[in-house]
């Protein structure tokens, strides 16, 4: 699969309206989506293949952290390392934004998604409890990439 990064533009935003809820998750609405792209200090991608959106993630940075807003596969191209590209484009971009941390919170209970952090050295530093729903844990999780600043 030729899978290809990008920068988010407006014109994949337009074309996301129309797939997001069919092709992608629902925990974010398109407006919510909207608004973070808006944000100065955001950065959003878009991964594809053949010129379709199959993924898309963003950071927003807040001094010298970085928080992983979201990170989102296409429901049906899920397990062929699009989610670890989108990933490893935004730990790069954070490094060259001089952040030190990236930070995420994800549901306890979601699996592929923890699997995902942890094959990026992501460590569980705390949890919020019944943060989901009133029921599910959020664990938080950081990458220190000061170690990373330099190579
Ligand atoms: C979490 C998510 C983004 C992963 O996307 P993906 O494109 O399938 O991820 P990748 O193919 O890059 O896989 C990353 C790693 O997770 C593993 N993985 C993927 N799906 C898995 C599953 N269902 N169970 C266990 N491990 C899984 C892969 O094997 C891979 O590890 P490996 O390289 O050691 O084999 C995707 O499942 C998704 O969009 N989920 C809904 C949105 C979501 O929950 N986002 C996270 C919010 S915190």
């Amino acid at each position: 699969m030729n899978i290809k990064i990008s920068q988010m533009t407006e014109k994949d935003l337009g074309i996301l309206k129309d797939i997001l809820i069919e092709n992608f998750d629902e925990f974010w609405s398109f407006n919510t989506l909207k608004e973070e792209l808006a944000c100065t200090n955001s950065y959003y991608i878009v991964a594809k293949v053949n010129n379709n959106i199959v993924g898309f993630a963003g950071i927003k940075k807040i001094l010298d952290e970085v928080d992983l807003m979201n990170i989102v596969t296409q429901k049906n191209k899920r397990n062929f390392g699009i989610a670890s590209m989108l990933l490893e484009n935004l730990i790069d971009k954070s490094i060259k934004l001089g952040a030190s941390v990236m930070t995420l919170e994800v549901d306890e209970t979601n699996f592929p998604a923890l699997h995902l952090y942890e094959k990026y050295n992501f460590k569980k530093v705390g949890l919020r409890k019944k943060y989901y729903n009133g029921i599910n844990n959020a664990v938080i999780m950081t990458k220190d990439l000061k170690v990373l600043q330099n190579n």
